[in-house]
Parts: C-alpha cells; sequence; structure tokens
C-alpha cells in the first residue's frame, strides 16, 4: 500500500524513525521490499534525479507500481529525493509519488522559501507530502558538491521560520552528516546539541537526517580483500539512530551502504567465481543479501514490527 510520508511520520514521531532507501534498479526494489516486509517495517523507497534518468523513469515508476501486488502486505512511500521544481513538478504530475523533497538548500533563504511553497501548492493540491530542507550538507549531492569546511549546519532559529514561511511538511537538517562514504573524515560529528535545539523550536515536526550510512567496515574491508580500494570511509553510528529519533527525527535516508553491499556481493562472485557470467547468479545473492541488510537497518531504527501499528493509522483515516 502507497502512503504519504506524512502519515508515517505521524505514527513514527519521537518514537522511531522510517528508513528511506535509495533505489536505481529491480534488485535494490526486490530487496528493499522483502526485507520490509521479513522485518514487518514501514519504509520510505526513494528515487534521485540521477535513478530517475539511468534507465528511464517509467521503468521504476513502474517496478513500485507492480510492487504494490508482489507485496500486498508492504506499506511505503514513494518519494523524490533531492528534487529540483521542475522534477519535483514531474512527480506530483506522475501519480506513483506519494511525497517529494525539494531541495533549493544551496539558495539564499527568500528563494529557497519561494521555490518551496511552490512545490508545496502543487503537492499539496494532490494529497502528496513535501519535504524540504535548510542548511547544507557535507559531499556530494546530485550534482552539487559542498565541501566539507563549507557545509552550513542548519540555524535552528532560521529552520522555524522557514517551516512556517514555507508549508513544508518535514524538514531537512544539516546536523553534521555528509552524503557518501566519506563522512566525518575532519573533525565532523552528529550534532545532538543542534538537532535538540530544532526540536525545541519545532515541537512535532517531523525532521530528516540525510547522509545516514553507516558504512560498516566489515563491508568495507569485503570489499577490498576482494580488489577493492575504498581507504578512509566512515560512517554515522547506527546505534544513535534511536537518540535521533527521540529528537524528532523520523526520516532517515541511506544510499551509500546499499551500494556498498552490492560492490560487496559481486567483487567477492567474480573473484571466487572467475568463469560465471550469469548476471542471475551474482544478482540473487546480492537481493538476498540487501533484503537482510534492510531489515537489520530497521531493527536499528526501531521501524521494525511497526507494520501492524501504521495499518491500523493509515486505514483509520
Ligand atoms: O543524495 C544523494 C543520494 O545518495 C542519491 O545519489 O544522486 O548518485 O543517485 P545519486
Ligand atoms: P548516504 O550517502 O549516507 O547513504 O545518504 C543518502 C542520502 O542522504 C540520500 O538523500
Ligand atoms: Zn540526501
Amino acid at each position: 500500500m502507497i502512503v504519504t510520508t506524512k502519515s508515517l511520520f505521524e505514527v513514527a514521531y519521537g518514537r522511531f524513525a522510517v528508513g528511506a532507501y535509495n533505489i536505481n534498479n529491480l534488485e535494490q526494489a526486490m530487496g528493499l521490499f522483502r526485507g520490509c516486509v521479513d522485518s514487518k517495517a514501514p519504509f520510505i523507497i526513494q528515487l534521485s534525479k540521477g535513478a530517475r534518468s539511468y534507465t528511464e523513469k517509467r521503468m521504476l515508476e513502474a517496478i513500485i507500481r507492480a510492487a504494490e501486488d508482489v507485496f500486498p502486505e508492504a506499506i511505503y512511500a514513494v518519494h523524490l529525493d533531492h528534487g529540483d521544481e521542475k522534477t519535483a513538478m514531474d512527480c506530483i504530475a506522475s501519480g506513483v509519488y506519494s511525497s517529494v523533497m525539494i531541495d533549493a538548500s544551496h539558495e539564499p533563504y527568500a528563494e529557497n522559501v519561494a521555490i518551496t511553497r511552490r512545490v508545496v501548492e502543487a503537492a499539496h493540491k494532490k494529497g502528496i507530502s513535501v519535504e524540504a530542507e535548510i542548511g547544507q550538507l557535507g559531499g556530494v549531492e546530485e550534482d552539487i558538491k559542498v565541501e566539507e569546511g563549507n557545509a552550513n549546519l542548519t540555524n535552528p532559529a532560521e529552520a522555524q521560520k522557514f517551516v512556517k514561511d514555507s508549508g513544508c511538511d518535514s524538514l531537512a537538517c544539516a546536523i553534521g552528516t555528509s552524503h557518501g562514504a566519506y563522512k566525518f573524515s575532519g573533525n565532523q560529528a552528529l550534532r545532538f546539541d543542534v538537532l535538540a535545539e530544532i526540536q525545541k523550536l519545532l515541537p512535532k515536526f517531523p525532521l530528516v537526517m540525510h547522509g545516514s550510512s553507516s558504512v560498516p567496515q566489515e563491508e568495507v574491508e569485503r570489499i577490498n580483500a576482494a580488489g577493492g580500494a575504498i581507504k578512509g570511509s566512515k560512517g554515522v553510528d547506527e546505534n544513535q539512530f534511536k537518540r535521533a529519533s527521540e529528537l524528532g527525527v523520523t526520516k532517515v535516508n541511506i544510499d551509500t551502504d546499499g551500494r556498498l553491499v552490492w560492490t560487496r556481493v559481486h567483487r567477492e562472485f567474480f573473484r571466487d567465481q572467475p568463469a560465471k557470467f550469469d548476471l542471475r547468479d551474482p544478482g540473487k545473492i546480492f537481493m538476498a543479501e540487501y533484503a537482510k541488510f534492510i531489515a537489520h537497518k530497521n531493527e536499528k531504527l526501531g521501524s521494525a514490527g511497526r507494520l501492524d501499528e501504521v495499518r491500523a493509522h493509515v486505514t483509520k483515516k
């Protein structure tokens, strides 16, 4: 069942966070649905602009629609990740998305508000939720590269004003994370003090944590042992998700970790079985491993086992 992020956050707020997982292909979609059904967790399936253009956006959208029949017990939101205004409007019109992110965080405040407001107006007419962003994460975000030192943490007072001015339904905050596999390479850390301040000024308002992959070192070591060269990577401690959710984080974005699972499975497969060339052999292993990874993440996020209460909430409306 496809639901809005808003309805998921109504159940989650202050208690657990919903995993928002990026997908780019069929195998990721299958592993994600299987892992969430197995762990009885609501979830958010999200597509970036890059994912929409990797093959053809309608192919991924068709997979997501078909998943409603293939996994009738799944409850999930379909979300655009880091959208610009044009892409957000396209997703609002598509009939598949129940949620969009408009990311104009690189614009000056007034422009960010104006763009976000236009998207909110169009989305709300169709019952679609809107995530917006204020402050800037470090790392690579679509085609925008933010140097670590230039990453601006969200200013709590500005966040409070932005929510009021823009009318968005949830807010992505920069609290020290960055996209990709190399977070905290300097002296960065999760800024719970900033998060607590934001929650104080925006009580009960759903917050979003981007750049939340944990970059498991065991995964990285296996990749490197199978010929990879991922050096000096570091992610968010997954044991901190609980504290973040108590401070108002209802959505935790994870993409990089899924890419690491894919890389580990395929590197090890072809290292160990150099004569094989049927893409379905490593594909099957990946889907099973990704499902296991997702179920584990949902446990850490506290979303595992919540499906029945989420179903009761979304069906009573
Ligand atoms: O914010 C970045 C997400 O991980 C999406 O990455 O733009 O390479 O698809 P992508
Ligand atoms: P990671 O790179 O930490 O997986 O973050 C993904 C993300 O924030 C997608 O919007
Ligand atoms: Zn992001």
